[in-house]
């Protein structure tokens, strides 16, 4: 029940949840078990029947007493909302393993005379990821703002490079969706792209993933055992989560629709399921159906849920400049929906990896596009460092890209995949604020307004509203 606790120091509501759970089960909580967040009640759905605290998941298996579960809560639908982490923070004076220097501070080496910053994991949900470049490199890499200190270290031994950026935790459920894992998919080292070795190719890519959590979020000096990658593996690949209750819509299953985490547990998927950018026979752009029902509902907030989900069906964008997009397909613009990037049915992450840069990464005071700028500026960029890199081999030479993260960049060192990360599932939103891998949208009306401008939606403030609200029942 340690969640609950830490659920109930932000929400009493929930509090008074947990202590009804504690009475009905110790050491599980039941399928489905309900938790406020920003605009209803979220939960989590585990296809062993409940949600049993008891694996290694939920124990201390490193030096720094992080479990999983410290970035990975089930209130915040599996993943860390900032306010969560804010909490945390208020209740135990900063204490808690969460705040681990190595990664929970903005730089794990105090300034001289300062102690330890953890304002963008107490603000933004943010933890430091800590990246080497690899040898060879198409372009040069320089920090132009360097906030904290530590954006770009060079080994003096080694010469090697290293980058700090700044990600959010991307949630451990709904992982059965996947075609990449990170932001950056770096620990896709068995690529996601088959039906037929989809189930064994995730296994190998989850188990290494979890290993590497162990050792660099939970400081472990000894890996932990096979036994132990096996559990925790299964035990989140068993778990769906989802909005289950909108305060205006009420149960988001009602009147035949199909929001909620149970459905969600029943729904198909193989890499390129839905592929957008494949033969158009295979390829639907009604991604999400799970509210059409409620198009002719008595109910208007139930009628603007569904008209929020037919506007990211179906509403025209004009994409441009999206690197991984325009310039893989050649094409200068694409006319398309949310649904071209976002294809995956009910869940919204990219069917196939596609690793794309929207542009949430740049940053307005450099920025030289004047979309990108504007959309940017729709958001609530977290202070954070920019590189500036500048390409000098392949045929984008002479490119400068000016952005917080370079994304796949850093592992690939290609020009190319400058600010590339894949497209994120669209699950359990209203649980896990802020949004974007850098926290850079403070909450879904900012997201909708970066995209309206981005990509030139022209929305109504009706049409606004509508999608804001369908995001939200998610
Ligand atoms: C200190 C916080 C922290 C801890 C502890 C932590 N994680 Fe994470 N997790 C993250 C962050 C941050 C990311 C995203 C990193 C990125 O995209 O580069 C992530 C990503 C993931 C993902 C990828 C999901 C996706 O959509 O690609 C999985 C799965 C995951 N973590 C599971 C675990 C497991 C299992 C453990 C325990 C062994 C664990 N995490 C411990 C912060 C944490
Ligand atoms: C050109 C591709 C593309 C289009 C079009 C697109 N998205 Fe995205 N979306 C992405 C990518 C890539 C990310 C991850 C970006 C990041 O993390 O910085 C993302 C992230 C998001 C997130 C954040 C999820 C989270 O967990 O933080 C939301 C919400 C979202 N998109 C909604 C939408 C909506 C609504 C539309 C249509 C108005 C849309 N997207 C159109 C590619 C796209």
């Amino acid at each position: 029940m340690k969640m609950c606790k830490a659920a109930a120091r932000s929400l009493a509501v929930a509090g008074v949840f947990c202590a009804a759970a504690l009475a009905v089960a110790a050491l599980a909580l039941p399928n489905l078990f309900p938790f406020l967040d920003s605009s209803g009640f979220v939960s989590t759905y585990s296809s062993t029947g409940s949600f049993s605290e008891n694996g290694p998941f939920f124990q201390s298996l490193g030096t720094n007493g992080r479990t999983c579960s410290t970035c990975h809560v089930i209130s915040n639908a599996m993943g860390l909302s900032a306010a969560h982490a804010e909490a945390v923070y208020e209740a135990t004076k900063g204490r808690d393993p969460l705040f681990a220097a190595v990664d929970g501070a903005v730089c794990p080496i105090a300034a001289p005379g300062q102690a330890l910053n953890f304002s963008l994991l107490r603000h933004n949900g943010l933890i430091r990821i800590g990246l080497t470049l690899p040898s060879t490199l198409q372009f040069t890499i320089t920090a132009v703002h360097d906030p904290y200190g530590c954006a770009l270290e060079t080994d003096p031994s080694t010469g090697e490079q290293t980058v700090s950026v700044y990600r959010r935790p991307l949630p451990a459920t709904n992982l059965g969706f996947l075609s990449a894992v990170m932001w950056d998919g770096r620990e896709t080292v068995s690529p996601l792209n088959s039906a037929s070795t989809f189930a064994a190719n995730l296994l190998t890519d989850l188990s290494h993933q979890a290993l590497d959590a162990t050792e660099d979020h939970a400081q472990a000096t000894t890996p932990p055992t096979t036994a132990q990658l096996n559990q925790i593996v299964s035990f989140e690949l068993g778990l769906n989560s989802a909005q289950e209750i909108d305060f205006q819509a009420g149960l988001l299953n009602a009147e035949g629709a199909n929001g909620g985490a149970q459905f969600l547990s029943t729904v198909p998927f193989y890499p390129g399921i839905n592929d957008s950018l494949g033969p158009p026979s295979q390829f639907s752009p009604n991604v999400f159906t799970i509210y059409s029902n409620w198009m002719h509902s008595g109910d208007a907030y139930r009628r603007s849920v569904a008209r929020g989900e037919q506007i990211f069906n179906t509403m025209p964008l004009t994409i441009t400049n999206v690197r991984g997009l325009n310039d893989a397909l050649g094409q200068a613009v694409i006319n398309g929906t949310c649904t071209t990037c976002h294809d995956t049915p009910a869940v919204g992450d990219h069917s196939l990896a596609v690793p794309l840069e929207i542009g949430t990464s740049r940053a307005v005071n450099y920025e030289t596009d004047p979309t990108i700028q504007a959309a940017v500026s729709q958001l609530s960029m977290p202070d954070l460092p920019v590189f500036q890199i500048v390409c000098n081999a392949g045929p984008d030479t002479g490119e400068v890209t000016y952005t917080s993260d370079p994304g796949k960049a850093l592992l690939t060192g290609l020009c190319t995949d400058v600010g590339r990360g894949k497209g994120l599932i669209l699950r359990g939103l209203a649980a896990r604020a802020p949004y974007f891998h850098n926290g850079a949208a403070a909450t879904l009306d900012e997201v909708v307004d970066f995209y309206n401008v981005r990509f030139q939606m022209n929305l109504t403030p009706q049409q606004e509203q509508d999608l804001i609200n369908f995001l939200k029942t998610l």
